[in-house]
């Protein structure tokens, strides 16, 4: 009999629904064993049942709410110290409805622990063990809103600016020592990310919305690809080339001894 190879095990958080289900159900398929994390344990066990039925594949389930220390610790030590796990798949997040003078404080809060401490205290437990093997990949699930915060009102842009960003920090990090890191942006993607933050999809016209299937498997050929950034509606990506050239091009100038012309003449005027 031959033993089975085992491509990497994969964590995916926010596994019990939409993308991070459909990522599961992907790379099941693809012969990854998994470890699910949500909260609800009920959808978790049902997802790994079915996978574990259609593939060959081990699925574990660690419930866990993201937003509490005691939960997340939990998660940091797995991926700490679990050399199977050479993957992990930073999806879980959440929206507030609102603008940032209505939005429940202890709502938004709760959105920055899921949406942006948690991936960075994931990725904090992770990467050391990736760097001594060099090797991994390590998936953040961002947005377009990263680039559009004005698109949308309240700090749900905010924290997928932050992933944005932080994914780019990694991505110099880790140039050159065998691990991956890739930023995900999806536009709008028909999930209940929308009717659990009190909104509905029905306000964007439908080309907008993106099925979760394509979604993913545009994610993931852009993995496949090599993309550090993929960001599946656009047609050419040689516009987000554009605009890193662009923002490249301000470097040298962004932090310099003396203040520019426009300000020093206001200075003199005043004193
Ligand atoms: N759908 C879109 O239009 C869209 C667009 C851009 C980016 N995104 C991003 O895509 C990611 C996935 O969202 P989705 O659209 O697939 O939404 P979703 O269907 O609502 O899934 C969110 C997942 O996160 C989990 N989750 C929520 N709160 C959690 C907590 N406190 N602790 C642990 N897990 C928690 C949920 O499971 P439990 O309820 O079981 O905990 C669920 O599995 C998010 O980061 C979102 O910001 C979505």
């Amino acid at each position: 009999m031959n033993p089975r190879i085992h491509p990497d095990t994969v964590l995916i958080t926010g596994a019990s629904s939409g993308i991070g289900a459909m990522y599961a159900r992907r790379l099941a398929a693809q012969g990854h064993d998994l470890i699910l994390v949500a909260r609800q344990q009920n959808k978790l066990d049902a997802l790994a049942t079915d996978l574990q039925q259609h593939h060959a594949v081990r699925v574990e389930v660690m419930p866990a709410d993201l937003t509490l220390p005691d939960d997340r610790s939990r998660i940091e030590q797995r991926l700490r110290g679990d050399d199977a796990i050479n993957m992990l798949i930073n999806n879980a997040g959440m929206s507030v409805s609102g603008g940032n003078a209505q939005a429940d404080p202890d709502t938004v809060e709760a959105m920055i622990a899921l949406n942006v401490t948690a991936p960075t205290r994931l990725v904090r437990a992770m990467l050391p063990r990736l760097l001594s093997q060099a090797r991994g990949t390590i998936v953040n699930v961002s947005s377009v809103l990263a680039l559009a915060p004005e698109r949308f009102g309240g700090s749900y842009a905010a924290t997928k600016s932050y992933l944005l960003s932080f994914s780019q920090a990694l991505q110099r990090e880790v140039a050159g020592h065998g691990v991956r890191i890739q930023v995900v942006l999806p536009g709008v993607v028909r999930t209940d990310i929308w009717e659990r933050a009190g909104s509905s999809l029905d306000r964007f016209p439908a080309d907008m919305v993106m099925e979760v299937d394509e979604l993913v498997d545009a994610a993931l050929a852009g993995l496949n690809q090599g993309e550090l950034v993929t960001i599946p509606s656009l047609p050419d990506l040689g516009e987000w080339d554009a605009i890193n050239e662009a923002r490249r091009a301000l470097l040298p100038k962004l932090s310099l001894r003396h203040a520019a012309e426009r300000y020093r003449s206001d200075i003199s005027e005043d004193a």
